[in-house]
């Protein structure tokens, strides 16, 4: 547990946040033009490090070929963000894995715009099991059954997955924020593309999208070094144990779960998500 910090009441490694980084964003001044990508852990952050800048600058490819994806769209509530925050233009790109509540006070008053891209949590439970393999800075996961358990319960980095989907569906943003699922796009990136470039007013050609679906694509990525991670220290994630860009797909859960473990995912999500406004683009069972 000591590789963990707890912050209101969420697990964060140590490695990435600090109560410095936690409070340098909460003083953050967001921009008007800022664009806030937000996810649940392992639901497609990296994909959106780089779909934004190349949306944002009509299909420029330099920010995907000269920067780290963590300096070219950094996360709001990590250590890096104070270190680049001063270089970054306008419009600016970022991501968080933030609950709703915990957005500073200047995102509020401000028309930053917001896109919550929500992944099916079976999916997201075998990605982060592996995830935690091979990032040294994380626990190890244990069996797939233990994590699983963990999972479930909110014993992970920020919390359980449904208190952060039904923050983000209980706000008060009306139309600054656009619900994209990673399903969607892994189905048609290009359809995707041209919501996201609709929703953030880009006017993009049809090239264009065809483009920026080109190099956001999982084997485009998986060969660029901006955004494979494989900058990152040895010590920092083991490609030996599994790749960061591992598999892209949706439904690599039937290759993992058992049909007990399927049962009790079920039953804990359903149960956790009864009576609410709001209904799953997907079918857990
Ligand atoms: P898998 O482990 O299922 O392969 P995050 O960036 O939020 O940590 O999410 C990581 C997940 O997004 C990984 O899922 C990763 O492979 C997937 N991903 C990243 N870029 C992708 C792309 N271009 N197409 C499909 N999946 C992508």
């Amino acid at each position: 547990e000591d590789m963990y910090m707890l912050y209101r009441g969420l697990m964060l490694p140590k490695e990435t946040h600090s109560l410095e980084s936690l409070q340098f964003a909460q003083e953050l001044a967001f921009k008007d033009e800022d664009v806030v990508s937000v996810t649940y852990p392992k639901s497609g952050t990296v994909w959106m490090q780089e779909i934004l800048p190349l949306v944002l600058n009509g299909g420029d490819l330099t920010p995907i070929q000269t920067t780290p994806n963590w300096d070219r769209v950094p996360w709001l509530e990590e250590k890096r963000l104070a270190v680049v925050v001063d270089q970054m233009t306008s419009p600016r790109a970022l991501v968080t894995h933030f609950p709703y509540n915990l957005m500073p006070p200047s995102f509020h008053t401000s028309k930053a715009k917001v896109i919550y891209v929500m992944r099916n949590p079976k999916d997201i439970v075998v990605s982060s099991y592996y995830f935690h393999q091979m990032a040294v800075f994380l626990e190890d996961p244990g069996t797939f059954d233990e994590f699983m358990g963990k999972f479930l319960e909110g014993r992970v980095l920020f919390g359980k997955w449904t208190d952060h989907v039904k923050s983000w569906k209980h706000t008060e943003l009306g139309d600054r924020i656009m619900y994209i699922t990673y399903e969607e796009m892994v189905q048609d990136l290009p359809a995707a593309l041209r919501r996201i470039s609709d929703f953030l007013g880009s006017n993009l050609s049809e090239e264009t999208i065809q483009k920026i679906a080109e190099h956001c694509s999982f084997n485009t990525m998986k060969e660029n070094g901006m955004s494979n991670f494989s900058l990152v220290n040895k010590l920092y994630m083991d490609f030996d144990k599994s790749p960061f860009l591992r598999k892209g797909v949706a439904g690599d859960w039937k290759n993992h779960f058992s049909s007990e473990q399927l049962a009790r995912f079920t039953s804990v999500i359903s149960k956790e998500l009864e009576g609410e406004r709001f209904s799953l683009p997907w079918s857990l069972d």
